[in-house]
């Protein structure tokens, strides 16, 4: 694996060389791109004698660029890790800068970027600093750590840089670069639809939801990094689209549905996080609606259940639903995993503006015979675990010849 590793100027920079040859030990060549100020932490002969490459620090160095330009060594990494990121570093790559080598590769890689936050706790707390995050997030960016404890500065909470054992774990575990072998789910196809639809009523007008997309694009970047062929089947959401997965725009429901029908005999997993319109407009009016009396009355008619039918096909894939419930969250998430005929499904409160359009969920995640609860994290890290959850129930009813879709029609028969 070859691993772009960016260090920044904060103090945890001093932990490099043992993040590096930590690396090597695992089998990655890693090329150093300090920025300017890491020098003042970390020296170029130190990361050169334990890189075994010269150290590349400037986009003007000519004798470097003539031997690996920045676009070879964007195009050259399978993981680009930045660590220690400092605050500055964070805000840097939400804007979009591209003023020296690093930012620049990080614009120009297709290959996954990690960071690994390092700050003072106030500063990792701070409300512009947490923006960025959640932005890099939402890019696809993996944000490692920071782990909490003692700091530099003499304070106690987070913003620690993760130990370079961990993070070396991490970028060189299976299935962290999307379609690495040795992942949860290598091999496999995941269909997963995101985001909200927009059902038109006239040429200006349209219903839809408060979906963002958030949690339908953290699953795709996960299934991805768990070494999936992932296909995003996406409404309109204001989310770049994830690294190293295929991703189709969709309007409407019947879009969403016919999509998801093009591809869906590819799929072993499909997981559906649309918040799919039930109702529709009969008809959508080819001019604007004029304002003529005190009320308007629209008359409705049912969408396609996109997730009903992909359950019902004669080869239906591993199939995961959502329930987005304000009130007896478990009865009607146990209802829809029954009346659907699903293997799992993942229950959320969205009552008090839980769920939708935030960075953080909570779920319950129920199957025939099972249950598990996960409390409140970011999406990022609740969709690594649901891959996790999924690539294990999956392995264990659709891997080596175990009985599970004989137990899904037998609860079908009983509903
Ligand atoms: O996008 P975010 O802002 O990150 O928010 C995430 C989320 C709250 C949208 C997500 O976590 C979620 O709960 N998605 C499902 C929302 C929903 O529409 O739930 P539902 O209970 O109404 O639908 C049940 C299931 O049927 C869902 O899997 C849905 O995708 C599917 N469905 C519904 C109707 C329809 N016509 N076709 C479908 O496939």
């Amino acid at each position: 694996m070859n691993i772009v590793l960016g260090i920044t100027g904060g103090i945890a920079a001093y932990k490099t060389p043992d993040l590096i040859r930590r690396l090597r030990e695992r089998g990655a060549d890693v090329q150093i791109v300090m920025t300017a100020s890491a020098g003042e932490f970390v020296t170029e002969t130190a990361l050169q004698a334990v890189s075994g490459r010269p150290i590349r620090s400037n986009l003007w160095d000519r004798e470097a660029e003539a031997s690996m330009s920045h676009i070879e060594l964007a195009r050259w990494a399978d993981v680009v890790l930045i660590a220690p990121a400092t605050a500055e570093i964070m805000a840097r790559l939400a804007s979009g800068a591209a003023a020296d080598l690093l930012t620049t590769l990080v614009l120009a890689t297709e290959a996954p970027v990690a960071i690994a936050p390092a700050m003072n706790r106030v500063m990792w707390s701070n409300p512009a600093v947490q923006a960025n995050r959640a932005l890099l997030e939402e890019r696809g960016v993996a944000i490692l750590g920071p782990g909490r404890g003692s700091q530099a500065c003499g304070e106690t909470g987070a913003g620690r840089m993760l130990e370079p054992d961990e993070l070396a774990d991490i970028v060189t575990g299976p299935g962290f670069a999307p379609g690495e072998t040795g992942g949860a789910l290598s091999g496999k196809t995941v269909v997963i639809t995101a985001g909200p639809t927009r059902e038109p009523i006239d040429p200006v007008r349209y219903l839809t939801n408060r979906s963002s997309g958030k949690m339908g694009y953290a699953l795709a970047t996960a299934a991805a990094r768990a070494g999936a062929r992932v296909v995003l089947i996406s409404g309109p959401v204001d989310l770049a689209p994830p690294r190293g997965v295929e991703t189709r725009s969709v309007l409407s429901a019947a879009d969403m549905h016919r999509a998801t029908h093009d591809v869906i005999s590819d799929a072993d997993v499909f997981i559906a996080s649309a918040a799919v319109a039930d109702y529709r407009p009969v008809t959508a009016a080819d001019k604007k609606i004029k304002k003529t009396g005190e009320t308007m009355t629209l008359e409705m008619v049912r969408t396609p259940d996109i997730l009903a039918s992909v359950a019902a096909l004669p080869d239906a894939p591993f199939t995961v639903g959502f329930a987005a419930e304000t009130d007896n969250l478990l009865g009607y998430a146990r209802g829809k995993l029954e009346n659907k005929s699903l293997d799992m499904i993942v229950a959320n409160c969205v009552r008090d503006g839980k769920a939708f359009d935030v960075d953080d969920n909570a779920v319950e995640v129920l199957w025939a015979d099972g249950q598990q609860s996960f409390p409140t994290t970011g999406k990022s890290a609740l969709a690594g675990e649901l891959v996790d959850l999924i690539a294990s129930r999956y392995e264990a009813t659709r891997g080596t010849g175990t009985e599970p879709r004989l137990s899904i029609i037998r609860l079908n028969d009983q509903t």
